[in-house]
Protein backbone atom coordinates (compact mmCIF):
# COMPACT_ATOMS: atom_id res chain seq x y z
CA UNK A 1 0.00 0.00 0.00
CA UNK A 2 0.69 3.90 -0.11
CA UNK A 3 0.82 5.28 3.25
CA UNK A 4 1.97 8.47 4.59
CA UNK A 5 2.71 8.36 8.36
CA UNK A 6 2.08 11.75 10.34
CA UNK A 7 4.69 11.89 13.04
CA UNK A 8 7.19 9.49 11.35
CA UNK A 9 10.13 11.26 12.68
CA UNK A 10 8.58 10.79 16.37
CA UNK A 11 9.93 8.19 18.33
CA UNK A 12 6.74 5.75 17.63
CA UNK A 13 6.34 7.04 14.47
CA UNK A 14 10.28 6.18 12.80
CA UNK A 15 9.65 2.61 14.04
CA UNK A 16 6.12 2.66 12.33
CA UNK A 17 7.82 3.66 9.27
CA UNK A 18 10.59 1.47 9.42
CA UNK A 19 7.81 -1.69 9.98
CA UNK A 20 5.95 -0.39 6.97
CA UNK A 21 8.59 0.10 4.69
CA UNK A 22 9.93 -3.86 5.91
CA UNK A 23 6.90 -5.27 4.53
CA UNK A 24 7.34 -3.58 1.61
CA UNK A 25 5.14 -0.45 1.92
CA UNK A 26 5.71 2.62 0.15
CA UNK A 27 6.36 5.09 3.18
CA UNK A 28 5.92 8.98 2.91
CA UNK A 29 6.60 10.75 6.32
CA UNK A 30 5.01 13.83 6.71
CA UNK A 31 6.27 15.69 10.07
CA UNK A 32 7.06 19.36 11.49
CA UNK A 33 10.04 18.27 13.42
CA UNK A 34 8.58 20.29 16.37
CA UNK A 35 9.42 16.99 18.12
CA UNK A 36 10.96 14.64 15.59
CA UNK A 37 14.56 14.27 14.11
CA UNK A 38 15.65 14.64 10.62
CA UNK A 39 17.79 11.59 11.41
CA UNK A 40 14.90 9.44 12.47
CA UNK A 41 13.70 9.61 9.33
CA UNK A 42 13.52 5.95 7.33
CA UNK A 43 16.25 6.26 4.67
CA UNK A 44 13.62 4.33 2.29
CA UNK A 45 10.83 7.01 3.30
CA UNK A 46 9.92 10.21 1.64
CA UNK A 47 10.14 13.02 3.86
CA UNK A 48 7.43 16.00 3.56
CA UNK A 49 8.77 18.52 6.38
CA UNK A 50 5.33 20.54 6.79
CA UNK A 51 2.41 21.08 9.82
CA UNK A 52 -0.62 19.04 9.35
CA UNK A 53 -2.38 22.34 9.28
CA UNK A 54 -1.06 23.21 6.10
CA UNK A 55 -3.82 21.44 4.01
CA UNK A 56 -2.17 22.67 0.79
CA UNK A 57 1.06 20.82 1.56
CA UNK A 58 -1.37 17.34 2.74
CA UNK A 59 -2.81 17.59 -0.54
CA UNK A 60 0.23 17.80 -2.40
CA UNK A 61 1.52 14.89 -0.65
CA UNK A 62 -1.72 12.57 -0.72
CA UNK A 63 -2.10 13.33 -4.60
CA UNK A 64 1.82 13.04 -5.50
CA UNK A 65 1.83 9.99 -3.68
CA UNK A 66 -1.50 8.42 -4.61
CA UNK A 67 -1.91 7.96 -0.79
CA UNK A 68 -4.12 5.06 0.36
CA UNK A 69 -4.02 5.33 3.86
CA UNK A 70 -2.41 7.19 6.94
CA UNK A 71 -1.22 6.72 10.12
CA UNK A 72 -2.11 9.09 12.08
CA UNK A 73 0.85 9.50 15.13
CA UNK A 74 1.32 12.76 14.94
CA UNK A 75 0.52 14.89 18.41
CA UNK A 76 1.29 16.67 21.47
CA UNK A 77 1.09 14.58 24.10
CA UNK A 78 2.50 15.15 27.43
CA UNK A 79 0.02 15.12 30.09
CA UNK A 80 1.47 18.02 32.44
CA UNK A 81 2.11 20.40 29.17
CA UNK A 82 -1.42 19.96 28.14
CA UNK A 83 -2.95 21.31 31.95
CA UNK A 84 -0.95 24.35 31.72
CA UNK A 85 -1.56 24.99 28.23
CA UNK A 86 -5.01 23.39 26.78
CA UNK A 87 -5.17 25.78 23.98
CA UNK A 88 -1.86 23.91 22.27
CA UNK A 89 -3.26 20.80 22.90
CA UNK A 90 -6.67 21.35 21.34
CA UNK A 91 -4.70 23.14 18.48
CA UNK A 92 -2.32 20.53 17.69
CA UNK A 93 -4.48 17.19 18.74
CA UNK A 94 -7.66 18.46 17.57
CA UNK A 95 -7.91 21.18 14.96
CA UNK A 96 -4.80 19.97 12.90
CA UNK A 97 -5.69 16.40 13.18
CA UNK A 98 -9.19 17.92 11.63
CA UNK A 99 -7.02 19.22 8.99
CA UNK A 100 -5.58 15.87 8.31
CA UNK A 101 -9.18 14.32 8.07
CA UNK A 102 -10.60 16.88 5.62
CA UNK A 103 -7.23 16.57 3.30
CA UNK A 104 -8.09 12.92 3.47
CA UNK A 105 -11.82 13.11 2.25
CA UNK A 106 -10.54 15.97 -0.35
CA UNK A 107 -8.19 13.20 -1.97
CA UNK A 108 -10.13 10.55 -1.32
CA UNK A 109 -7.76 8.93 1.12
CA UNK A 110 -10.29 6.46 2.55
CA UNK A 111 -8.41 4.87 5.88
CA UNK A 112 -6.44 5.34 8.86
CA UNK A 113 -4.86 4.10 11.70
CA UNK A 114 -5.06 6.57 14.44
CA UNK A 115 -2.29 6.22 17.53
CA UNK A 116 -5.01 7.50 20.33
CA UNK A 117 -4.12 6.64 24.27
CA UNK A 118 -5.15 4.94 26.98
CA UNK A 119 -5.09 8.59 29.23
CA UNK A 120 -8.91 8.36 27.41
CA UNK A 121 -9.98 5.88 30.49
CA UNK A 122 -8.59 8.40 32.99
CA UNK A 123 -8.74 7.34 36.62
CA UNK A 124 -10.39 3.31 36.15
CA UNK A 125 -12.79 1.97 38.36
CA UNK A 126 -11.44 -1.93 37.59
CA UNK A 127 -8.01 -3.33 35.77
CA UNK A 128 -6.87 -4.20 33.39
CA UNK A 129 -8.97 -2.06 31.05
CA UNK A 130 -11.43 -2.77 28.61
CA UNK A 131 -12.45 -1.09 25.39
CA UNK A 132 -15.80 -0.93 26.88
CA UNK A 133 -14.81 0.71 30.27
CA UNK A 134 -16.06 4.33 30.41
CA UNK A 135 -14.11 7.22 29.23
CA UNK A 136 -13.74 10.00 31.36
CA UNK A 137 -9.99 12.12 30.76
CA UNK A 138 -8.90 13.88 33.42
CA UNK A 139 -6.68 16.03 31.34
CA UNK A 140 -6.60 17.71 28.26
CA UNK A 141 -4.01 15.37 26.27
CA UNK A 142 -6.44 12.26 26.96
CA UNK A 143 -9.57 14.63 26.08
CA UNK A 144 -8.23 15.91 22.77
CA UNK A 145 -7.10 12.33 22.22
CA UNK A 146 -11.19 11.38 22.85
CA UNK A 147 -12.57 14.10 21.00
CA UNK A 148 -10.27 13.19 17.47
CA UNK A 149 -11.96 9.66 18.54
CA UNK A 150 -15.12 11.10 18.45
CA UNK A 151 -14.10 13.21 14.91
CA UNK A 152 -13.17 9.63 13.15
CA UNK A 153 -16.67 8.30 13.89
CA UNK A 154 -18.33 10.93 12.86
CA UNK A 155 -16.48 10.93 8.95
CA UNK A 156 -16.78 7.41 9.08
CA UNK A 157 -20.28 7.85 8.47
CA UNK A 158 -20.48 10.73 6.64
CA UNK A 159 -17.67 9.53 4.43
CA UNK A 160 -17.39 6.33 3.94
CA UNK A 161 -13.93 6.34 6.18
CA UNK A 162 -12.53 3.65 7.58
CA UNK A 163 -10.68 3.94 10.57
CA UNK A 164 -9.08 1.86 14.02
CA UNK A 165 -7.67 3.87 16.86
CA UNK A 166 -5.35 2.18 19.28
CA UNK A 167 -5.14 3.25 23.01
CA UNK A 168 -2.51 2.05 25.10
CA UNK A 169 -0.15 3.46 27.71
CA UNK A 170 3.86 3.43 27.53
CA UNK A 171 5.62 2.43 24.98
CA UNK A 172 9.52 1.54 25.24
CA UNK A 173 12.17 -0.05 24.13
CA UNK A 174 14.03 0.37 20.34
CA UNK A 175 14.59 -0.50 17.55
CA UNK A 176 18.02 -1.54 16.13
CA UNK A 177 18.31 1.99 14.59
CA UNK A 178 15.24 4.31 16.03
CA UNK A 179 14.72 4.48 19.79
CA UNK A 180 13.65 7.49 22.31
CA UNK A 181 15.07 10.76 22.63
CA UNK A 182 12.46 13.34 23.42
CA UNK A 183 13.66 17.23 25.70
CA UNK A 184 12.59 16.83 28.16
CA UNK A 185 12.10 13.09 28.85
CA UNK A 186 9.31 12.26 30.87
CA UNK A 187 9.03 8.53 30.24
CA UNK A 188 10.06 6.55 33.19
CA UNK A 189 12.45 3.54 31.48
CA UNK A 190 14.69 6.48 29.62
CA UNK A 191 14.34 8.31 32.64
CA UNK A 192 15.71 5.22 34.72
CA UNK A 193 18.45 4.66 31.96
CA UNK A 194 19.54 7.87 31.49
CA UNK A 195 20.15 7.91 35.84
CA UNK A 196 22.09 4.40 34.66
CA UNK A 197 24.09 6.28 32.69
CA UNK A 198 25.20 8.84 34.86
CA UNK A 199 23.16 11.74 33.17
CA UNK A 200 21.07 12.32 35.76
CA UNK A 201 21.87 11.99 39.54
CA UNK A 202 18.39 9.62 40.96
CA UNK A 203 15.02 8.73 39.62
CA UNK A 204 11.93 10.05 41.53
CA UNK A 205 9.26 8.06 42.88
CA UNK A 206 6.43 9.25 43.00
CA UNK A 207 4.51 7.76 46.11
CA UNK A 208 5.84 4.62 48.03
CA UNK A 209 2.52 3.84 49.70
CA UNK A 210 0.26 2.62 47.40
CA UNK A 211 -2.12 -0.33 47.39
CA UNK A 212 0.32 -2.33 45.06
CA UNK A 213 2.82 -5.05 45.99
CA UNK A 214 6.07 -3.25 46.65
CA UNK A 215 4.05 0.57 47.45
CA UNK A 216 4.99 1.81 44.25
CA UNK A 217 2.96 2.36 41.09
CA UNK A 218 1.98 -0.34 38.34
CA UNK A 219 2.17 0.57 34.97
CA UNK A 220 1.95 -1.41 31.57
CA UNK A 221 5.04 -0.84 29.37
CA UNK A 222 4.90 -2.64 25.65
CA UNK A 223 7.76 -2.50 23.22
CA UNK A 224 7.59 -0.21 20.35
CA UNK A 225 8.35 -2.62 17.87
CA UNK A 226 5.35 -4.47 18.86
CA UNK A 227 3.48 -1.10 18.76
CA UNK A 228 4.43 -0.54 15.42
CA UNK A 229 3.44 -3.88 14.17
CA UNK A 230 -0.08 -3.52 15.32
CA UNK A 231 -0.04 0.00 13.80
CA UNK A 232 0.83 -1.72 10.77
CA UNK A 233 -1.87 -5.07 11.65
CA UNK A 234 -4.48 -2.60 11.28
CA UNK A 235 -3.75 -0.64 8.11
CA UNK A 236 -4.39 -4.41 6.80
CA UNK A 237 -7.90 -5.54 8.33
CA UNK A 238 -9.70 -5.41 5.23
CA UNK A 239 -13.54 -5.32 6.36
CA UNK A 240 -13.04 -2.55 9.63
CA UNK A 241 -15.52 -0.05 8.99
CA UNK A 242 -14.13 1.66 12.37
CA UNK A 243 -12.73 -0.39 15.81
CA UNK A 244 -11.16 0.69 18.77
CA UNK A 245 -8.57 -1.46 20.37
CA UNK A 246 -5.97 -1.20 24.03
CA UNK A 247 -2.50 -2.51 23.33
CA UNK A 248 -1.27 -3.51 26.76
CA UNK A 249 2.07 -5.64 27.82
CA UNK A 250 -0.26 -8.55 28.59
CA UNK A 251 0.34 -9.16 31.85
CA UNK A 252 -0.08 -7.19 35.14
CA UNK A 253 2.51 -4.58 34.70
CA UNK A 254 4.79 -3.61 36.41
CA UNK A 255 5.54 -1.59 39.52
CA UNK A 256 8.30 1.38 39.76
CA UNK A 257 10.92 -0.43 41.26
CA UNK A 258 10.61 -3.18 39.43
CA UNK A 259 11.28 -1.26 36.64
CA UNK A 260 14.70 0.48 38.59
CA UNK A 261 15.72 -3.39 39.51
CA UNK A 262 15.70 -4.58 36.04
CA UNK A 263 17.47 -1.17 34.38
CA UNK A 264 19.91 -2.45 37.47
CA UNK A 265 20.23 -5.62 36.38
CA UNK A 266 20.17 -4.94 32.79
CA UNK A 267 22.69 -2.69 32.74
CA UNK A 268 25.08 -3.59 35.58
CA UNK A 269 24.96 0.19 36.65
CA UNK A 270 23.69 1.83 40.55
CA UNK A 271 20.58 3.79 39.44
CA UNK A 272 19.98 5.63 42.58
CA UNK A 273 15.98 6.35 43.17
CA UNK A 274 14.27 9.05 45.57
CA UNK A 275 10.86 8.82 47.08
CA UNK A 276 8.89 11.84 46.73
CA UNK A 277 5.29 12.21 47.78
CA UNK A 278 2.23 11.15 45.33
CA UNK A 279 1.31 13.42 42.47
CA UNK A 280 -2.03 14.22 42.52
CA UNK A 281 -3.88 12.48 39.50
CA UNK A 282 -1.76 9.15 39.56
CA UNK A 283 -3.88 5.75 39.71
CA UNK A 284 -2.43 3.22 41.53
CA UNK A 285 -2.41 0.29 38.82
CA UNK A 286 -2.85 1.33 34.88
CA UNK A 287 -2.33 -1.88 32.71
CA UNK A 288 -4.90 -2.48 29.53
CA UNK A 289 -6.23 -5.49 28.67
CA UNK A 290 -5.16 -6.65 24.77
CA UNK A 291 -8.00 -9.22 24.58
CA UNK A 292 -10.31 -7.56 21.71
CA UNK A 293 -7.03 -6.69 19.37
CA UNK A 294 -5.78 -10.48 20.08
CA UNK A 295 -9.21 -12.23 19.40
CA UNK A 296 -9.94 -9.64 16.16
CA UNK A 297 -6.68 -9.60 14.37
CA UNK A 298 -4.65 -12.06 15.89
CA UNK A 299 -1.72 -9.49 16.90
CA UNK A 300 0.11 -10.77 19.71
CA UNK A 301 3.38 -8.68 21.48
CA UNK A 302 6.59 -10.40 20.96
CA UNK A 303 8.69 -8.30 23.21
CA UNK A 304 6.73 -9.47 26.82
CA UNK A 305 9.93 -9.13 29.06
CA UNK A 306 10.64 -6.21 30.51
CA UNK A 307 14.40 -7.06 30.39
CA UNK A 308 13.76 -7.56 26.78
CA UNK A 309 12.42 -4.15 26.56
CA UNK A 310 14.88 -2.41 28.44
CA UNK A 311 17.91 -3.76 27.05
CA UNK A 312 16.65 -2.85 23.50
CA UNK A 313 16.60 0.75 24.75
CA UNK A 314 19.96 0.65 26.23
CA UNK A 315 21.40 -1.23 23.30
CA UNK A 316 19.80 2.13 21.59
CA UNK A 317 20.99 4.49 24.13
CA UNK A 318 24.39 3.15 24.14
CA UNK A 319 24.74 3.20 20.26
CA UNK A 320 23.43 6.92 20.60
CA UNK A 321 24.39 8.52 23.51
CA UNK A 322 23.53 11.89 23.04
CA UNK A 323 20.44 10.78 21.02
CA UNK A 324 20.14 11.38 17.22
CA UNK A 325 21.83 14.87 17.64
CA UNK A 326 25.46 13.06 18.47
N1 LIG B 1 5.10 7.50 23.79
C1 LIG B 1 4.12 6.91 24.42
O1 LIG B 1 4.34 6.22 25.42
C2 LIG B 1 2.69 7.03 23.91
C3 LIG B 1 1.67 6.39 24.63
C4 LIG B 1 0.35 6.46 24.15
C5 LIG B 1 0.08 7.15 22.98
N2 LIG B 1 1.09 7.79 22.31
C6 LIG B 1 0.76 8.54 21.08
O2 LIG B 1 1.59 8.07 20.03
C7 LIG B 1 1.93 9.13 19.17
C8 LIG B 1 3.44 9.20 19.01
O3 LIG B 1 4.06 9.37 20.28
P1 LIG B 1 5.64 9.59 20.39
O4 LIG B 1 6.03 9.28 21.77
O5 LIG B 1 6.29 8.93 19.25
O6 LIG B 1 5.68 11.18 20.22
P2 LIG B 1 6.78 12.07 19.48
O7 LIG B 1 6.62 13.46 20.01
O8 LIG B 1 8.12 11.44 19.55
O9 LIG B 1 6.29 12.02 17.96
C9 LIG B 1 5.25 12.85 17.45
C10 LIG B 1 5.73 13.38 16.12
O10 LIG B 1 4.71 14.18 15.53
C11 LIG B 1 5.29 15.38 15.01
N3 LIG B 1 4.22 16.38 15.02
C12 LIG B 1 3.55 16.86 16.11
N4 LIG B 1 2.63 17.75 15.73
C13 LIG B 1 2.71 17.85 14.37
C14 LIG B 1 2.01 18.60 13.39
N5 LIG B 1 1.04 19.48 13.73
N6 LIG B 1 2.35 18.46 12.09
C15 LIG B 1 3.34 17.59 11.71
N7 LIG B 1 4.02 16.85 12.60
C16 LIG B 1 3.72 16.97 13.92
C17 LIG B 1 6.46 15.68 15.93
O11 LIG B 1 7.47 16.47 15.33
C18 LIG B 1 6.98 14.27 16.26
O12 LIG B 1 7.95 13.84 15.30
C19 LIG B 1 1.33 10.39 19.77
O13 LIG B 1 0.13 10.65 19.08
C20 LIG B 1 1.05 10.01 21.20
O14 LIG B 1 -0.06 10.71 21.72
C21 LIG B 1 2.37 7.74 22.75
Amino acid sequence: MRILVAGGAGYIGSVVAEELIAAGHDTVVYDNLSKGHRAAVHPHARFVEADLRDGEELRRAFREQHTEAVVHMAADSMVGESVENPSKYYGNNVAAGLSLLDSMRDCGVARIVFSSTAAVYGEPEKQPLEESDPSNPTNPYGETKLAFEGALKWYADAYALSYVSLRYFNAAGASERFGEDHEPESHLIPVVLQAAAGRRAHVEIYGTDYPTRDGTCVRDYIHVVDLARAHVSALSARDVRGAVYNLGCGGDGYTVREVVKAAREVTGRDVRVRACARRAGDPAVLVASSEKIRRETGWSPLFQDLRAIISSAWEWMQSHPNGYEG
